[in-house]
């Protein structure tokens, strides 16, 4: 029997090329150039399987096309705002994406940009790289403390959860959390953790506020203006979910006014553009959409997705289908 056709939209880790073409007859992306629309299109109509990232815009437009051949998208990431389910379910494909595996290096991300952002451990590399430093003093580079503090989670999932408990265990925080679906009493206690009834509330009780959220239409623009204004004026922003959950211009106009504190951003609205603004603050971490970066969990990404299309072919319902 022959060997089902996948074409994968950007170069993945060379382990997963590797074993990816021992089990299918893969189309690679040597040159990581990202697809064009009528390129993820032509995909689709000549293989079994499309392979797309988080970056890649699955859209209506895309999953309309004439005649597809392929009958499973398997996209390498967790967050599925990328593709249009509804518009998938209706053409008859099957989506999956990969979560768990990457649950603790964002988790670690998002406690990195809340440590870089509170102890100014950014801002100081900086100062000793450009020779700038001319020795320890009293009131040198003074930033917040961050043990014993109160963390505010939006949304409880399981990123939330690893984040609640590295708070929780490691740094004896305080956690808070909102999310529509909240865990059992005796799972949030486990972590520490106690619900609010709304976001607002988080909002309003928490020293550094950390976005965990899906992005998407329900949530976007979700930390506007009137969001950030309930911040206390001394707490900080982390986002490691995704970009468009935070109007830009709200959040400039907030760290400018001093509504907030501080900001600590692996993700981006409209990312890889970065508003140029946000990169002249000294009180604003900036990173490259790193959550789930590091080389064992791309690796396990890319392993989930083969695991997902080897069921799919079998016939059997792969573990992390979405629709
Ligand atoms: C995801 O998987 O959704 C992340 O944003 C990339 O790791």
């Amino acid at each position: 029997m022959s060997k089902p056709k996948v074409i994968v939209s950007r170069r993945w880790p060379e382990e997963v090329e590797r074993h990816m073409t021992s089990v299918f007859d893969v189309q690679l992306n040597e040159t990581d150039v990202p697809m064009t629309p009528g390129e993820m299109k032509a995909a689709l109509q000549s293989c079994d399987a499309f392979c797309p990232t988080v970056t890649d815009p699955v859209n209506a437009d895309v999953l309309g096309v004439d005649n597809p051949t392929a009958k499973i998208i398997g996209s390498n990431g967790v967050g599925f705002n990328h593709i249009d389910l509804d518009a998938a379910k209706a053409a008859g494909f099957c989506v999956t994406n990969t979560p768990e595996v990457l649950t603790d290096c964002t988790a670690d991300i998002a406690m990195n940009l809340l440590l870089t952002v509170a102890r100014r451990t950014g801002e100081g590399e900086r100062h000793v790289r450009s020779n700038s430093w001319t020795g320890w003093r009293p009131t040198h580079m003074m930033g917040t403390k961050v043990t014993g503090k109160t963390i505010g989670l939006i949304g409880f999932g399981r990123i939330a959860r690893a984040m609640a408990k590295r708070c929780h265990f490691g740094f004896d925080m305080k956690v808070l959390f909102h999310d529509p679906y909240p865990p059992s009493a005796e799972d949030a206690a486990a972590l520490g953790a106690e619900a609010c009834g709304s976001v607002d509330e988080v909002l309003a009780r928490s020293d550094f506020v950390s976005i965990h959220c899906p992005g998407g239409k329900d949530t976007y623009h979700l930390m506007n203006r009137e969001g950030l204004a309930k911040m206390q004026p001394h707490a900080f922003l982390i986002n490691s979910a995704r970009g468009d959950v935070i109007d830009p211009a709200a959040l400039i106009e907030a760290l400018n006014n001093g509504t907030i504190a501080g900001a600590g951003l692996d993700v981006f609205e409209g990312e890889p553009a970065v508003p140029d603004a946000l990169k002249s603050m000294e009180n604003v971490v900036l990173l490259p959409h790193l959550g789930s970066a590091s080389v064992e969990t791309r690796v396990a990404m890319g392993m989930r997705v083969v695991d997902n299309l080897t069921a799919f072919f079998a016939g059997e319902t792969p573990q992390d289908k979405l629709v």
